[in-house]
């Protein structure tokens, strides 16, 4: 029979790999496509017919929930828990129990990103037996995911990126339990990482003989924990945008696939799709290429910009040569200085990296 599965949103932890970005911010908050990550999990739960959250916070768990808030302008009814420390993907589940209770659930890694969603898999899981099911994915790098081996289609084993890879198979950062993976999350171990690993206590499961099915993903998926990883989503998302021009054009050009929200304006400027500029964003004698997202309130002043993030307030003035491949952080200021003596002048924060040419 058909179960109701709650959905357990993992938005805590620290978010090393995108400083500076995240010395200020959750990760799950940077935007994919001027849409922050978390959102679209959030979307693919309530489409796949999740209607009950929870989301898992941690030290930034006052900006995830002012974005948030009651989950209702997503249609979902959302309840926040709160982790002390990150101790791991397994320790946030046991984190949750009383939210949990004995219904099965959807865990959702807010940092994930999968184009075809979840709804067949959601459904694939409620009308059959398993006691979890793990979405799986080729990768050229599997030292650096959780990587299951198979075995006439049934998963022998799960480890916690390994060294040496036995596979190539990754875990995708969305999982679907029955209870008992409260009882292996309780029965596990800190790995050397010092986390209780969710790879541990499925494979727990495993030990246990409970039945642990793999579904091998074949739409695109992200963890957008990392640059180039948030900029190859920035690009897939791009890539499918629906065109619209609802902000102002003055002796400009657009071309391709571009979004142009309201009380954006581009003066004297150039803009080559996919791209899309944010509310208020002013765009001057200047060149948006392909893959830019352009948040609220950005100004880009006499520079080319393209396969970019800037967040929001974020400005660029009189840059020679093009910006490429970069991540600009809320009210950062690009900006020649007529300064004298003539010099670099940084204020930067901490773990920053810039490209000078
Ligand atoms: O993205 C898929 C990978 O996610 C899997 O292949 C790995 O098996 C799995 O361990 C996980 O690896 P990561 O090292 O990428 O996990 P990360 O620490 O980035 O945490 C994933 C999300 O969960 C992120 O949004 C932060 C949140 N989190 C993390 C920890 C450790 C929590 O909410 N609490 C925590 O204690």
């Amino acid at each position: 029979m058909a179960k109701e599965l709650k959905g357990l949103v993992l938005s805590g932890g620290a978010g090393t790999r995108l400083r500076p970005i995240t010395h200020t911010s959750a990760k799950q908050l940077v935007p994919v496509a001027n849409k922050p990550v978390l959102f679209y999990g959030l979307e693919s739960l309530r489409d796949a017919g999740v209607r009950d959250v929870g989301i898992v916070v941690g030290d930034t768990h006052a900006e995830i929930e002012a974005a948030v808030g009651d989950g209702s302008q997503f249609g979902l009814r959302v309840t926040y828990i709160r982790q002390d420390a990150p101790l791991g993907l397994a320790h946030a589940v046991l984190t949750a129990e009383d939210f949990l209770g004995d219904s099965p659930f959807v865990m959702y890694l807010g940092d994930n990103l999968l184009r075809d969603g979840i709804q067949d898999l959601v459904a694939e899981f409620r009308a059959g037996d398993a006691d979890a099911m793990i979405l799986l994915q080729r990768v050229p790098n599997p030292q650096a995911y959780g990587v299951a081996e198979l075995a006439d289609g049934r998963v022998v084993r799960l480890v916690e990126k390994p060294a040496e890879p036995k596979s190539d198979l990754a875990l995708v950062g969305v999982y679907m339990f029955t209870p008992a993976i409260l009882a292996a999350a309780k029965a596990i171990n800190p790995s050397a990482r010092g986390e209780l690993e969710i790879t541990d206590a499925i494979q727990y499961l495993i030990d246990q003989g409970l039945r642990v099915d793999p579904s091998e993903v074949t739409g695109w998926w992200k963890d957008t924990g990392k640059l180039a990883d948030m900029l190859e989503a920035n690009r897939l998302i791009l890539d499918v945008l629906e065109p619209r021009i609802d902000g102002t054009l003055e002796g400009s050009t657009i071309e391709g696939r571009v979004v142009l929200e309201a009380g954006a304006r581009l003066i004297n400027s150039s803009v080559r799709g996919p791209a899309i500029i944010g509310a208020g964003a002013l765009v001057e004698d200047a060149y948006v290429g392909p893959y830019s997202a352009i948040s609220t309130g950005v100004v880009i002043r006499r520079a080319e910009v393209e396969h970019s993030i800037f967040l929001e307030d974020s400005r660029v003035e009189d840059i020679d040569a093009r910006i490429e491949s970069s991540l600009v952080g809320r009210g950062v200021v690009i900006a020649r200085s007529e300064a004298k003596p003539r010099a670099y002048r940084f204020m930067v924060g901490d773990s920053s990296s810039i490209g000078l040419l």
